[in-house]
């Protein structure tokens, strides 16, 4: 089983000795309650990198709701046994001292691309993750980072901040993973009544079904109402955002032509929030 380390100084004793050798170091970040989705990170990162590192660290610096940071699924031992057949080299379960030290006072804040959609609705959540993504890019020294298309700003949003600061790291993107109600695997569906993951399952068929539309032809100011509209009929509470944007730049979009397009959508079930997100 993979030594679980909770100090800086462990970790980078074993970086070191890893870069040493001339190994290619890979890292998968996480905020635990692993599932699937997580996994899939964990075998892209064993193929594609010589060490793996994955990090279980609840930032509470990127929690714009208190509630939500209190309600978020804390299951270290249950990670530590899934993440056992995968042969990882190391989880590290920072301590809480070893990321915000006394005295913490820096923040990482990457403008354009957080100003939309996530950034608008969870205020001051893309400065808490580029703020602790940075400073694990830096503790592990890892030369590749595995994250999900599940969270697409945020993949972007990394991408954008190691490439600004000259963080020596390549930030690879992976493919959402899904239950086969098409719902997107996520540790808040563990806060759903089997009603509400019933509701929630609607949300990737009616994307779908969008986004199909707009493959047609359509302009998606013509059909989001109806979208919007069906997510409410289905049992959604409150649709937060339902938006067409550039896939690479995050510009909204009227028409999925000549550009890379991606749906993006918000929505309120059963008291949780939930995203998703699609190519079109
Ligand atoms: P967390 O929500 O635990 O997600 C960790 C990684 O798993 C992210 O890269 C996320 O996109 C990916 N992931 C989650 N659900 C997925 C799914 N269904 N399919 C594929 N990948 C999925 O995202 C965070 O933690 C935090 O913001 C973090 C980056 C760790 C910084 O604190």
């Amino acid at each position: 089983n993979a030594p679980i380390l909770r100090r800086l100084t462990e970790l980078r004793a074993l970086t070191t000795t890893w870069h040493r050798h001339g190994e290619i170091i890979g890292v998968v970040p996480t905020m635990g309650a692993l599932h699937q989705g997580h996994l899939s990170l964990v075998e892209a990162a064993k193929a594609g990198t010589d060490r793996v590192i994955v990090t279980i660290f609840v930032n509470p610096k990127q929690f714009n709701n208190p509630e939500d940071l209190v309600n978020y699924p804390r299951t270290e031992h249950e990670d530590a046994q899934k993440l056992a057949p995968y042969g990882v080299d190391a989880i590290y379960v920072p301590d809480p001292q070893e990321v915000y030290p006394q005295g913490f006072a820096t923040t990482v804040s990457v403008a354009g691309l957080t100003n939309v959609m996530e950034g608008e609705f969870r205020p001051g959540h893309f400065d808490g993750v580029a703020t602790v993504v940075a400073k694990l890019f830096l503790q592990t020294q890892a030369d590749r980072a595995y994250f999900g298309e599940k969270d697409y700003q945020q993949l972007m949003t990394v991408r954008r901040m190691a490439r600004d600061l000259d963080i020596p790291i390549e930030v690879v993107g992976c493919p959402t993973i899904r239950e086969t109600s098409g719902l997107a695997m996520s540790s808040r569906n563990l806060r759903l009544s089997p009603q509400g993951l019933e509701v929630a399952a609607n949300k990737y068929r009616i994307m779908t079904n969008l986004a199909l539309a707009l493959k047609q032809g359509a302009a998606f100011e013509a059909l989001a109402p109806q979208a919007e509209s069906d997510l409410l009929a289905a049992g959604f509470t409150q649709v937060e955002y339902i938006q067409l944007r550039c896939a690479e730049t995050l510009e909204p979009l009227t028409h999925v032509t000549q550009r890379p397009a991606r749906l993006f959508a918000a929505a309120w079930a059963d008291g949780v929030r939930l995203i998703d997100n699609i190519a079109v």
